[in-house]
């Protein structure tokens, strides 16, 4: 199993604010695959790692487009959604392995296309603390809008990167 950390949030802005911290340490060719059910907060993970790489405006569910692009400070950051995709080849058929030359790829529902993928650096899985069936754990005094974010060094030779950037918002590595 390779290396993670867990980060909890308690508001859609802590989550992208350790999006940020993340960001802070993607290189140009890094694939980070974002896991989750409906709603967890890919997207809001998203913005906030879009915004930790300089971009500029505002980003939104790629959920139709299937890719969206913005100019970054690490050239690209190619934000994917490949849920509505059925199979395999059409993930495929993304051009992922090409993008990722020009910078940063963080794909959502990435799980289910990893094999597509190539080489995965992080894998983020994010996951509600309390309510609706995906719940996790149902913890006494767990409100709404908690989740708690598993980050994972796919790489583990970025893991002493990853635990200093999110150093100050773990609750304990695993
Ligand atoms: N701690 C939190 N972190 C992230 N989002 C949160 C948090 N608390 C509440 N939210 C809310 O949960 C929702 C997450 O929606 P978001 O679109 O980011 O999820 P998603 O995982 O991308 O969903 P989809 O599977 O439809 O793509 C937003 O409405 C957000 O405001
Ligand atoms: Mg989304």
């Amino acid at each position: 199993m390779a290396w993670s950390l867990s980060v909890r949030t308690a508001s859609p802005d802590a989550t992208r604010e350790v999006a940020a911290r993340l960001a802070g340490v993607a290189r140009r060719g890094d694939v980070i695959v974002l896991q989750g059910d409906l709603g967890a907060g890919k997207t809001t993970f998203a913005q906030g790692f879009a915004r930790g790489l300089g971009v500029a405006g505002p980003v939104t569910s790629p959920t139709f487009t299937l890719v969206r692009q913005y100019p970054c400070a690490l050239g690209q950051l190619v934000h994917v959604d490949v849920y509505r995709l059925d199979h395999l080849a059409e993930v495929a058929d993304l051009g992922l392995g090409d993008l990722v030359e020009d910078g940063v790829v963080l794909v959502e529902w990435g799980d289910v296309a990893r094999r597509a993928l190539g080489t995965v650096t992080f894998t983020v899985a994010i996951s509600r603390t309390h309510g609706g069936a995906s719940a996790r754990t149902c913890e006494p005094g767990a409100r709404d809008d908690d989740r708690v974010l598993t980050v994972r060094a796919d790489d583990e030779t970025r893991r002493a990167e990853v635990a200093a950037a999110l150093a100050s918002s773990t609750t304990g590595a695993a």
